[in-house]
């Protein structure tokens, strides 16, 4: 028998990363509340063969809500907060779903889980387009030119005329839509949809599990007799007239512009009846890129690690406190961005300049975790911690690498945050800064950090609950919060008199984050864009870098 020399070994093990590199697909779904996110994860989990999973996502989320102290809270209202990543296999492919929080008021976690995915699909309801989160959590990903793939979901029901819709996307986002599938309706019922680049007809009965009971019907091009004995004369020659106006002046598919974050494939469909799923899902994994390069920095000079660079590294894009109660736990989720993670391997997490060791790292399958004995780039890992690790964080077995930090975005809601017992202020100022590396909240300072009670800002206002109630059980500090009058901030750069005088005739307010850097908080959108227009000593950030 032919044993592997040393050499032969090492390009063994690195065709080996290079084949899970290539077969991962990391990516997150973003939509507003209500779109369908739960019913479309759902149904892309029965692809993954997890059959008996179908139903069961919200389930899930209850299950992992009695499980949790504080998200008794969110479990009594009836939301998510929680996120993770879901893994599943299809097609030869190893999908990394991450799963990002139904509630908008705690989007900024998704905001982060978007630094951690290589695509995104948007998902818009038929009857309502592009809406308000859809819009944030876009430009998120226009900021990381990831490419994005659109889903357009509830067309087993009447919505805005497709060409309409598609109309005020492209308006609304700035993005070329290239429709692959077009759905064929009577006017009022939809009859199927055509996916253009096969050239097949998936025909829609009301009722039926489609996506897994039935073959699309195999068509050639519209002028097919079959496609009118199938649609009727009517529907098809509205679905000819409306493919014929795409072919000669939509926007064609060009897998470039797709990777550039300038174009996005269009697909129409049903989540609920598994309608159009299954081809967008097929779509989706020949054109959605691998794991790619990441930017970071070694030392002072900037550099790109490869997936395949065989040395482990990952960052920290989440951290989850209090998964389970029994333990007090906090796990780290960390995205693998290149070589092998090894369970029990000890890496060095660069920012504290401490090794830490990967043990019991765990994997998410639905409501299952599972434990972990190995990962490869792409791959979303927990691990437990108690307190070493915070957002942003890289960890390697290189030892000068250090990822670009994973920004923080611009708050909505602030309020200052009051002990009665001034002696108890200590607590306080350790406990937000636990929760502000957690993620949980951001911190900033009116005056150097031993002035009046720091103020806390938030994206969404019951990330004020969470942090109330996580300050009163893990810390044991009971504070109340003053609410302030401001809604909207920006990062500022300038001389630090320009920003005072700003501060000061604006009726706003200058703070400082943890990190030391000013930010203003003003009282309206509309105040920051006028102030924003007109001063030009100053410049304005709505993202912090790490
Ligand atoms: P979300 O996670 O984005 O918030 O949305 P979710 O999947 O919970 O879906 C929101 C509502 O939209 C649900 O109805 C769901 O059944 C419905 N829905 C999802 N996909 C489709 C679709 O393709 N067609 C139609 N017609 N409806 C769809 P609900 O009444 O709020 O909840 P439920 O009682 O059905 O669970």
């Amino acid at each position: 028998m032919h044993r592997p020399t040393c050499g032969e070994f090492l390009s063994l093990s690195q065709s080996t990363l290079a084949a899970e590199v290539g077969r991962r697909r990391t990516f997150a779904i973003i939509s507003h509340p209500d779109a369908g996110k739960t019913t479309l994860t759902e149904k892309l989990l029965l692809y993954g063969g997890a059959i008996h999973l179908a139903g069961s996502v919200k389930a899930r989320r209850a299950a992992r809500h009695a499980t949790s102290d504080w998200m008794e809270m969110e479990r009594e209202r009836g939301i998510s907060v929680t996120s993770s990543a879901l893994h599943f296999d299809y097609g030869g492919f190893r999908i990394n779903l991450l799963d990002t929080p139904g509630h908008q008021d705690f989007s900024e976690d998704t905001y982060r889980t978007l630094i951690a995915a290589d695509s995104a699909v948007m998902l818009l309801d038929n009857r309502k387009g592009v809406e308000d989160q859809t819009r944030k959590l876009f430009e998120v990903c226009r900021m990381r030119r990831i490419p994005i793939f659109t889903f357009v979901n509830k067309c087993d029901r009447v919505g805005v005329p497709p060409l309409q819709l598609l109309d005020d996307v492209e308006a609304d986002l700035g993005i070329r839509c290239a429709p692959i599938t077009w759905p064929a309706t009577d006017g009022t019922n939809l009859l199927g949809v055509y996916d253009r680049s096969a050239g097949t007809l998936n025909l829609f009965e009301k009722g039926k599990d489609h996506g897994q009971t039935r073959a699309p019907e195999e068509v050639a091009g519209l002028d097919d007799p079959k496609v009118e004995a199938l649609l009727g004369g009517r529907a098809r020659d509205r679905l000819a007239e409306e493919i014929e106006l795409l072919d000669a002046a939509g926007s064609p598919f060009d897998g470039e512009a797709l990777l550039r974050g300038e174009l996005s494939p269009v697909f129409f469909g049903s989540a609920l009846t598994n309608f159009g799923v299954e081809s967008f899902l097929d779509h989706f994994l020949r054109h959605a890129p691998p794991p790619g390069r990441r930017p970071a920095a070694k030392g002072s000079e900037k550099v790109e690690v490869a997936p395949t660079d065989e040395a482990f590294s990952g960052f920290v894009f989440k951290i989850q406190a209090n998964m389970d109660p029994k333990h007090r736990d906090r796990v780290a989720f960390i995205r693998v961005c290149s070589g092998r993670f090894e369970a029990g391997a000890t890496v060095l997490n660069t920012r504290s300049g401490k090794p830490i060791r990967l043990a019991r790292p765990q994997q998410f399958f639905a409501q299952e975790r599972e434990a972990v004995t190995s990962a490869w780039p792409g791959d979303v890992v927990g691990i437990h911690d108690r307190g070493s690790l915070q957002i942003g964080d890289t960890l390697v077995t290189d030892t000068e690498l250090e990822f670009d930090g994973i920004p923080s975005f611009s708050p909505e809601h602030f309020a200052r945050v009051q002990v009665p017992d001034p002696l108890r202020r200590k607590h306080l100022d350790k406990g937000l800064l636990q929760l502000s590396e957690e993620g949980a909240v951001q911190v900033f300072f009116t005056d150097g950090a031993t002035g009046p009670a720091p103020v806390v800002g938030v994206v969404g206002p019951l990330q004020f609950d969470v942090l109330l109630h996580r300050l009163e059980h893990e810390y044991g500090i009971s504070a109340r919060l003053e609410p302030l009058p401001y809604r909207d901030a920006r990062w500022v750069t300038g001389p630090d008199s320009e920003l005072r005088r700003v501060a000061r005739g604006h009726d706003c307010a200058l703070v400082h984050d943890r990190h030391q850097r000013p930010l203003l908080l003003f009282r309206s959108e509309w105040v920051r864009q006028s102030i924003e227009g007109r001063e030009t000593k100053i410049e304005f950030h709505r993202m912090a870098q790490g």
